[in-house]
């Protein structure tokens, strides 16, 4: 197989396709909501632990396997015993599961990127996410209309996806330079933006230091253990597939060592600027930090677009290059996800083209 099989043009391609596939929406969107329920620092700082002793190892592992046996997934695992098969087929599900949210997330961030121009949520961010983007129905048995703004950023997202990953490693290759190399440039702008506010400290120092009776909390364990498995798109057949371009003989630690720090990075820069925003935010409200939002998966879409409203200026410029760098940090990640799904496709129907399998999933 490892003949006729693409391979990434060099390693450090490998290194920044896995470093954009593993950071994405769980660093910017994710990570800072868990952080914020979880004691900030403190969730820092388990976080970092549970990279340690189970992202490197497990990512060591995943690439390793790909690496070796030069195939996808439910390959890789066959090739160590036949049955295995079926445990990289149900990591492939895992991915194809969180494809179909992770797309709708995309749809709300391709949504908010055409809003950005303009400041185009309003006064009542809340409501415009809500009622506007999301239009929840009253519950989870109320059955709602059909969201054009979601859908139509759906599309969008896909479309984008698509031409992404169409020709296989190829265009992959080509993609990453950008879109793993973009999210940084931006994130250091605003970053650097966010801790110049005023009242940046106190979000900053929420974000910092921790507070150690959190510690004693099962939920925040659970939560930065499961982070890493989302962030480093762990157990869901990405990384397999990844290592799985790589050469036979290409060194696995040093790359693993890099895709993890990168992806730290990316989650600290991006804390960095949620809460020394919600700093500047809790400052003009006279709240404390820990009030200014209720925390949960709208943070960037809720309080983010307030915030950047409420900036003393050039807010049109910094929302629209903050969802550009949502849209930049999560395509990666979901055609990532998608790779996982296609490759062992491509590998079980051979002479099936890339560009129609893509095109089907
Ligand atoms: N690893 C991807 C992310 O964090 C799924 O967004």
């Amino acid at each position: 197989m490892e003949k006729s099989r693409q391979h990434w043009p060099s390693r450090w391609i490998f290194i920044l396709a896995a470093v954009g596939s593993a950071a994405g929406l769980g660093n910017l969107w994710r990570f800072p909501y868990l952080a914020y329920e979880h004691g900030g620092g403190t969730f820092v700082l388990v976080l970092l632990l549970a990279n340690l002793i189970v992202g490197i190892p497990l990512l060591s592992l995943e690439v390793g396997l790909g690496q070796k046996m030069q195939t996808a997934a439910p390959g890789a695992f066959g090739a160590i015993k036949d049955k295995f098969k079926y445990v990289g087929w149900f990591a492939v599900m895992v991915s194809v599961m969180v494809l179909t949210y992770y797309m709708s997330v995309m749809g709300w961030g391709v949504n908010y990127f055409a809003s950005a121009f303009n400041l185009g949520w309003g006064e009542d961010t809340s409501a415009h996410f809500f009622g506007n983007v999301l239009q929840l129905s009253d519950g989870a048995g109320v059955m709602g209309g059909i969201s054009w703004p979601v859908l139509t950023g759906m599309i969008v997202a896909y479309i984008l996806t698509y031409f992404s990953v169409w020709k296989g490693v190829r265009s992959v290759s080509k993609v990453v330079k950008w879109t793993a190399t973009i999210p940084f440039v931006i994130l250091a702008i605003l970053l650097l933006r966010a801790v110049t506010l005023e009242g940046a400290a106190s979000g900053l120092e929420l974000f910092f230091i921790p507070d150690w009776s959190a510690l004693s909390d099962p939920k925040l364990w659970i939560a930065a253990f499961s982070q890493v498995f989302f962030s480093l798109s762990l157990a869901a057949g990405v990384m397999v597939a990844y290592g799985s371009y790589n050469k036979k003989k290409q060194d696995i630690t040093g790359s693993v060592f890099w895709i993890v720090a990168g992806n730290f990075l990316v989650s600290l820069m991006s804390g960095v600027v949620v809460f020394g925003t919600l700093g500047y935010m809790a400052l003009q409200q006279g709240v404390p930090v820990t009030d200014v939002v209720a925390g949960g998966p709208s943070l960037t879409f809720v309080t983010f677009p307030l915030a950047i409203s409420l900036l003393p200026a050039l807010n049109s410029l910094i929302a629209v290059i903050f969802f550009l760098m949502v849209l930049t940090l999560g395509i990666d990640s979901a055609f990532s996800l998608l790779e996982s799904f296609a490759s062992p496709i491509v590998e079980r129907y051979k002479g099936v083209s890339t560009k129609k399998v893509m095109l089907i999933i």
